[in-house]
């Protein structure tokens, strides 16, 4: 005798939970109260945009708020976590999430001022080979930072600025189009600035094989890399990425703003003729406080340093970073495929015949812990309050058609893809 599940029924949502090889963390984390629904936490699905604050974090920027009013100026090299050095705490597990060596990361600055630094070293045009390679759909600032780059060059964005569309009818890019461009246009392409996960369709890029297929063009292949770190395992060194930058406040759960990470391939890393812009942070922390006027430089990614570090709002990056030490980008990946596949198995089940279509990859190796979700007709954010406000599930809108949920597998069950599903179904259904 067969027996059937039904996989829209909670009894099931709740089964998987229990059977999960991966326990949630969710206890690790403050998960907002719901002020809506049935349930007294939300339902947080948008951990791509701003993940959650791990529980660890407030006690982190404690012992700093101490050891200042403790030490004054001497926290410097007296606090418990000396502060000069402070980014090198950091620089390890955030090698480990990239799939980076050491010397080639840094955390420093917010995204978008990393893709400028980048670009500054890495965006040296020509009149031959003068273009910057984007998504179509990249990230505004993405848009905004590449076109201001040309422009400083003396060029024109409609012309050096490259953007790729997916075939007419299609949300997503296919490979096979990305290196066709690189094969045919590459000899006018300086460096790519790609998300390795698409912001808005939720694509997964094929990394390597975009990054391969650049390097054989001439092109320097360099990638935004906010939507994926955290939430997808990369191998940056290996698969021989030219440089990358990301931010740490969605899947890895550091905070409003919080310090972004940069990579540098080793290959560039002693190429002292490389344009960089400088700071006192750029300087061999060995003479540094020598205070000379002349720069003395270092061969890591160090050099693209400007600032001292931030040091309240590294704390939070350091407690995030041990987590995903703790737990593995493998097994977080593995879990991730699990809720986001069940979720979109839900979707799927309970909206066929309402007015949405799934605009992210259905292969898993496509996507990672997000479905973007276009509505035909209903407006993002108004479906997007009544989600959260009716239901307590947290998803968000991108205007005028686009609702995104990302059950981030830190924090997120079964259980969570369960109402979001169901509480999509609700609203729509409503109309
Ligand atoms: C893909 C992408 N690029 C750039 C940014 C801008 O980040 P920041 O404000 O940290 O510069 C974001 C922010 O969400 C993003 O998603």
């Amino acid at each position: 005798m067969t027996s059937t599940v039904d996989v829209r029924t909670e009894e099931h949502a709740h089964r998987l939970d229990a059977a999960d090889p991966l326990p949630t963390l969710r206890e690790r984390f403050h998960v907002p109260p719901a002020s809506g629904g049935a349930y007294p936490e939300v339902a947080y699905l948008a951990g791509n945009s701003l993940g959650l604050q791990p529980r660890s974090v407030a006690g982190l920027i404690e012992e700093e708020l101490a050891d200042w009013a403790r030490l004054g100026v001497e926290g410097h090299v007296e606090a418990t976590r000396p502060w000069k050095p402070y980014h090198e705490l950091l620089r390890d597990a955030a090698a480990r999430l990239v799939g980076a060596q050491p010397a080639e990361t840094v955390v420093m600055n917010s995204l978008t001022v990393n893709l400028h630094l980048m670009l500054v070293s890495f965006y040296r045009p020509t009149p031959e080979r003068y273009a910057i390679l984007i998504e179509d759909s990249a990230f505004p600032s993405d848009s905004y930072a590449a076109q201001s780059q040309v422009r400083l060059h003396g060029f024109d964005p409609a012309q050096a600025v490259i953007r790729l569309r997916p075939r007419p009818g299609e949300a997503c890019l296919r490979t096979e189009d990305v290196l066709d461009v690189l094969r045919t246009r590459g000899h006018t392409i300086a460096t790519t600035m790609l998300g390795g996960v698409n912001y808005l369709t939720g694509e997964l890029m094929d990394i390597p094989a975009i990054t391969a297929a650049a390097r054989d063009a001439g092109v320097i292949a360099g990638w935004d890399l906010a939507h994926a770190v955290g939430n997808v395992p990369l191998r940056l060194h290996e698969w021989g990425v030219d440089w990358a930058a990301w931010c740490h406040y969605k899947y890895v759960n550091s905070g409003p703003g919080a310090p972004a990470g940069c990579f540098v391939h080793e290959r560039h890393l002693a190429d002292r003729a490389l344009p960089k812009l400088q700071g006192w942070w750029s300087t061999d922390p060995a003479t540094r406080f020598r205070m000379l006027p002349e720069l003395d430089p270092v061969d890591t990614a160090d050099s693209w340093q400007l600032s001292n570090p931030p040091i309240l709002a590294m704390a939070p990056v350091l407690a995030s970073l041990r987590i995903f030490d703790e737990v593995g980008m493998d097994a977080l990946r593995a879990k991730s495929l699990r809720l986001t596949g069940y979720l979109a198995e839900l979707v799927e089940a309970l909206c066929a015949d309402l007015p949405v279509e799934v605009l992210t990859p259905p292969d898993p190796d496509r996507r990672g812990a997000q479905l973007s979700l276009r509505l035909l007709g209903p407006d993002a954010d108004d479906v997007s309050a009544r989600l959260r406000h009716e239901h307590g599930v947290i998803a968000d809108a991108r205007r005028p058609d686009v609702v995104r949920f990302a059950p981030a597998p830190l924090y997120c069950t079964h259980h969570d893809a369960w109402r979001a599903a169901h509480a999509l179904a609700a609203v729509l259904r409503a109309g």
